[in-house]
């Protein structure tokens, strides 16, 4: 097979090592880090009193306790939304194992089991101080890739989201060189205003998701002028698909118009169709296809795959 890339790819831990542990939990971040990950990313959605937390979805009922501890507190849909609570409030809650929208078992069978610890959701402060000291507790360099949710929801809610993520990552030091991050968001618009009217120092990436289908390679060259990659769902680079379907070529048009890949997500226990382990995804998505990076839930897989592939 022919490699697409010679350097180093970087393993980016899908909210922490969360094959592993809860998902936006600070061990999962501890574990992630501890298994060699590059980047640890962060969701990042707002409470009622405007504090940013590290929290994936904008409603609290998949993942913790909210309903037993706030009966009562839902909307009329029926859910209980992060931005309805304070930060007070909030800390109160027990996080678990992501649960089935129906609220059957858990969203993957295998993964941490309920009730064997006691996790709380952290502020996006609190986050990005913890890294910090694990990046100079482990005396290597360890980067953030907060994720600004849905910018248009809390805009209408009066918070300005990605403004207070760039604040929190200025205030707490993460413009020094040594600090990697890359900021994301699947909001063309909230990107271009970072670029533009914030002029953000930090790297943006332009996720794209399976809905909006692979983008034209003149589609690219747009992002290109508001961000410095892209991060496409595993299932636009053609993964899954049939050998008589036409080939994707995603990644040498996004490398074309100068920018970096980084696929989401990689995940032992919900591989796509026609792959039979981790190392195989990554054969073709990273060594042939040249993927710069990927998201995981299974960090330790990734790496012990780069340390193979790339050795020294
Ligand atoms: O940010 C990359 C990937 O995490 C996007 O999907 O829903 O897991 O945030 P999601
Ligand atoms: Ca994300």
């Amino acid at each position: 097979m022919r490699p697409a890339r010679s350097s180093r790819p970087v393993v980016i831990a899908h909210r922490g090592a969360s094959g592993y542990l809860p998902e936006h939990t600070l061990v999962a971040k501890a574990l992630a880090a501890g298994m060699g990950a590059d980047f640890l990313e962060q969701d990042v959605v707002a409470t009622r009193d405007g504090e940013l937390i590290v929290f994936h979805d904008l409603t609290l009922d998949a993942m913790t306790d909210v309903a037993t501890v706030f009966p009562g507190r839902a909307r009329t849909d029926g859910h209980y939304y992060c931005i309805d609570f304070t930060l007070a409030e909030i800390r109160t809650l027990s996080v678990g194992e992501r649960r089935r929208p129906d609220g059957t078992g858990p969203r993957y069978a295998g993964r941490f089991p309920d009730g064997a610890g006691r996790f709380q959701i952290p502020t996006l402060n609190e986050e990005l101080a913890f890294i910090d000291g694990l990046a100079r507790a482990l005396g290597r360099p360890l980067g953030v890739y907060p994720e600004i949710k849905e910018p248009d929801w809390h805009r209408r809610h009066g918070i300005d989201l990605a403004a207070g993520v760039v604040a929190a990552l200025e205030a707490g030091g993460w413009g020094a060189p040594q600090r990697p991050v890359y900021l994301q968001c699947f909001d063309a618009g909230e990107l271009q205003r970072l670029a533009g009217q914030h002029q953000c120092r930090f790297p943006r990436v332009q996720l794209l998701d399976v809905a909006g289908g692979v983008p034209s390679a003149t589609c690219l060259a747009q992002i290109a002028g508001y961000a410095q990659g892209i991060g496409p769902s595993l299932r636009l680079l053609g993964t899954g698909q049939s050998a008589d379907e036409p080939p994707v070529s995603l990644i040498g048009d996004a490398h074309a118009a100068g920018l970096v890949v980084h696929p989401y997500t990689v995940r032992r226990d919900d591989l796509p169709a026609g792959y039979q382990d981790v190392d195989e995804l990554l054969d073709h998505v990273v060594h042939r296809l040249g993927a710069d990076g990927v998201f995981t839930d299974f960090p330790d897989l990734v790496v012990a795959w780069v340390r193979r592939r790339f050795p020294g």
